[in-house]
């Protein structure tokens, strides 16, 4: 008797183990109001001092955003360009509004309303010093998991949501689109979404859409002419002491191409003593020992990868693999103290469900891996340390599975190159 009980606490798990969940349905948000009643309201990061209000109307109305401090009294009016539509297909997209409001005054509520009436909505801008939080999650998709996803999002207080791409995933049926505006408004309403692209928002369909992005480009626009860039697919703001690049991971990213031009003198212009975080997000991982997705951002890798790390970038996001994993700083593949940290956060809850298999064993170089649903949070400190946690949908609770203290590179002596051209020593 006595050595079946320990045979049983021998042979019993240290912790239990999380059973791990199938994916969930769809959910349908469908239009209440009116035909000109704003719908899918949504703000972002347009240049400093300002956010751009994007929304969309069944009928042709008024781009116009009244906005003030107190809630009903709308002390500013600001006027966008004629709203646009674009069609797909048999589909007609409703109107599309954005507009510029600002200059507005940082960790400051602002109450507005869209189009000359219906409800008020509010958003609080983000600091101009440190302390910073980011939200961070892709491949959100628009299930019960996602709704999941974004209640915990929305559970503790942030100032600015981060998706490396993977919005809706209509896959060409565009009400998706529409649906998935209707679901995040409650959140993209009150925060900055500062979103890239995923290879779910290309759309090419051969010969009728051979460019790709129609729905994407409409519906999210964000700030690529603020930071000197030709494509909405790829830009960079700056929030407190952090510069954010959103790179594209599905448009030219070789030595040739306008992106990677725009990179260089991107990163050229960053003052590290107003900025000495910098932060980018990409779609496809650079680095990934899931089964999932396998090699896909290798060729991005080889053409940026030793610019990222010339310039010292802290942390790299990714998404598109549905798994959490997190690896230590790297460069070429190889552990490296003066390169960025790795983070796959592909785990927003789409309808694909969870990608389960990693390889084994497991390279050094990665330090947690895990295929679970949840969302990420970078909260920035001060000019030289950051925290970074990982929190798991564990069903209705959110619980944190990882995290780490980060030091940023410009404060190391030993890493504070700093980036002037391509042709640097490294
Ligand atoms: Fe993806």
């Amino acid at each position: 008797m006595l050595l079946l009980f320990f045979f049983l606490v021998l042979a019993a798990p240290t912790s239990p183990e999380y059973t791990r969940p199938h994916p969930r349905p769809l959910i349908s948000r469908p239009h209440k109001g009116s035909e000109s009643a704003p719908q899918q309201v949504h703000i972002s990061l347009a240049g400093k001092d300002y956010m751009r209000v994007s929304w969309i109307t069944e009928e042709k109305s008024q781009s116009i955003v009244e906005y003030g401090k107190m809630p009903g009294k709308y002390s500013v009016a600001a006027s966008g360009k004629e709203s646009t539509s674009y069609h797909y297909f048999f589909y007609t997209s409703g109107e599309i509004h954005h507009v510029k409001i600002g200059p507005l005054e940082p960790s400051t509520t602002y109450y507005y309303r869209c189009g000359g009436g219906g409800p008020e909505f509010s958003f609080r801008t983000p600091p101009s010093a440190f302390p910073v939080e980011f939200a961070v999650a892709g491949d959100l998709g628009q299930t019960e998991w996602t709704e999941s996803t974004l209640a915990h999002v929305g559970g503790k207080d942030y100032d600015v949501f981060l998706l490396p791409g993977d919005l809706s995933y209509a896959d060409m049926q565009q009400p998706l689109w529409d649906s998935f505006g209707r679901l995040v408004e409650p959140y993209a309403s009150m925060r900055p979404w500062m979103v890239t692209q995923g290879n779910h928002e290309i759309e090419i369909f051969p010969i009728i859409y051979p460019q790709g992005f129609k729905a994407y480009n409409a519906r999210w626009l964000m700030p690529y002419q603020e930071s000197n860039s030709k494509s909405n697919l790829y830009y960079s703001f700056d929030v407190a002491g952090a510069h954010v690049l959103m790179l594209g991971s599905y448009t030219e990213f070789d030595a040739d191409s306008d992106q990677y031009a725009w990179l260089l003198a991107d990163l050229a212009s960053v003052d590290r003593s107003k900025t000495p975080w910098i932060f980018a997000l990409i779609h496809a991982p650079w680095y990934n020992t899931n089964a999932a997705h396998k090699g896909e951002g290798e060729s991005m890798r080889i053409a940026m990868e030793n610019i990222l790390y010339k310039a010292r970038v802290d942390v790299i996001f990714a998404g598109h693999v549905h798994a959490y994993e997190r690896f230590t700083r790297v460069y070429d593949n190889k552990a490296d103290q003066c390169g960025p940290a790795h983070v796959t956060i592909g785990d927003g809850g789409n309808r694909e469900g969870l990608a389960m298999t990693f390889e084994n064993p497991n390279p050094s170089i990665s330090m947690y891996r895990e295929p679970s649903f949840g969302h990420g949070r970078l909260r920035v400190l001060n000019n030289t340390h950051a925290h970074w946690s990982w929190h798991r949908n564990n069903e209705t609770n959110s619980v944190t599975a990882d995290e780490i203290w980060l030091e940023s590179l410009s404060s190391s002596s030993r890493c504070n190159h700093v980036f002037t051209s391509p042709n640097d020593e490294l």
